[in-house]
């Protein structure tokens, strides 16, 4: 897979020393979504337990988090668990639901001071009350900031979220309170759990896995897919940078010319 991603001229795992100034000269996109996958083999590639990897995990969370808040992105959306996500031994599913936690007890004053603003996106019913109580929390606490919208995709599925969406646009019909001839894109975006967010510019996915897995479907109909072949957890400023720079030499043209 790092042959293919060479051979592509893309990221190395090496990745490529890129300054900030130098990006900040660019378009830098607006919403960045990120699929962050390999913390697994990470782990065993280590003789690790898993954990470890949601663990390292976590921090590059922060490390990218810092790299997108330094090149002035509005949002950065991480895709933290996945409605599928339940399948998993209910050993790892509980870890995986105190990361927030953890990240947020450790960050949350510093994400206050640097203008974040926390916001999740997904379905809160079914999470662990003292996951949604330490978002909640976030939320409260960062509602006024106005920098960069940290956006944690918890229990989150495309397809649930499209047909909830749909259930609730179609009430909404019946009820007269939209019109079925004035229903338009725009229209059902405001439905989905990313209202009020633009589309992603741009998507990272680690671990050199070509998909999408069910993740914001709709809102991706136009965006940039970069894949890493880098575990997440050995994912840093200089990867982010190195897929910003590889975003600014696409030709973006919304299937015009
Ligand atoms: C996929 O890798 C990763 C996840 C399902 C969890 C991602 C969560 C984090 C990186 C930490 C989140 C932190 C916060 C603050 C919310 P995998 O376990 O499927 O890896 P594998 O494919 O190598 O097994």
């Amino acid at each position: 897979m790092i042959g293919l991603f060479k051979k592509w001229g893309k990221q190395t795992t090496e990745g490529t020393e890129l300054s900030r100034d130098e990006l900040l000269k660019g378009k830098i996109p607006k919403h960045v979504a990120v699929i962050m996958d390999g913390n697994g083999r990470w782990a065993k590639s280590r003789g690790m337990p898993r954990m470890a990897g949601h663990h390292a995990g976590m921090k590059a969370v922060k490390r990218v988090t810092m790299a997108a808040d330094g090149l002035g992105v509005e949002a950065l959306t991480m895709y933290a668990f996945s409605t599928e996500n339940w399948k998993r031994p209910q050993d790892e599913v509980d870890f995986l639901m105190k990361l927030p936690q953890e990240f947020l007890a450790i960050e949350l004053d510093e994400l206050v001071e640097k203008n974040v603003r926390v916001r999740m996106t997904g379905i809160k019913d079914g999470l662990p009350s003292h996951t949604v109580y330490a978002v909640e929390e976030a939320m409260e606490r960062t509602k006024h900031n106005t920098g960069l919208i940290l956006n944690f995709a918890l229990n989150y599925g495309s397809r649930n979220e499209m047909i909830t969406a749909m259930k609730e646009m179609m009430e909404d019909v019946q009820s007269g309170k939209i019109r079925l001839e004035d229903i338009e894109e725009e229209t059902f975006g405001r439905y989905l759990k990313t209202s009020g967010l633009p589309d992603p510019d741009l998507l990272i996915r680690t671990s050199g896995e070509l998909r999408l897995s069910n993740f914001m479907l709709w809102q991706m109909a136009y965006t940039e897919l970069f894949f890493s072949p880098l575990y997440w957890p050995d994912f840093g400023e200089r990867h982010f940078h190195e897929a910003i720079h590889e975003y600014q030499r696409r030709s973006r043209r919304y299937g015009g010319l």
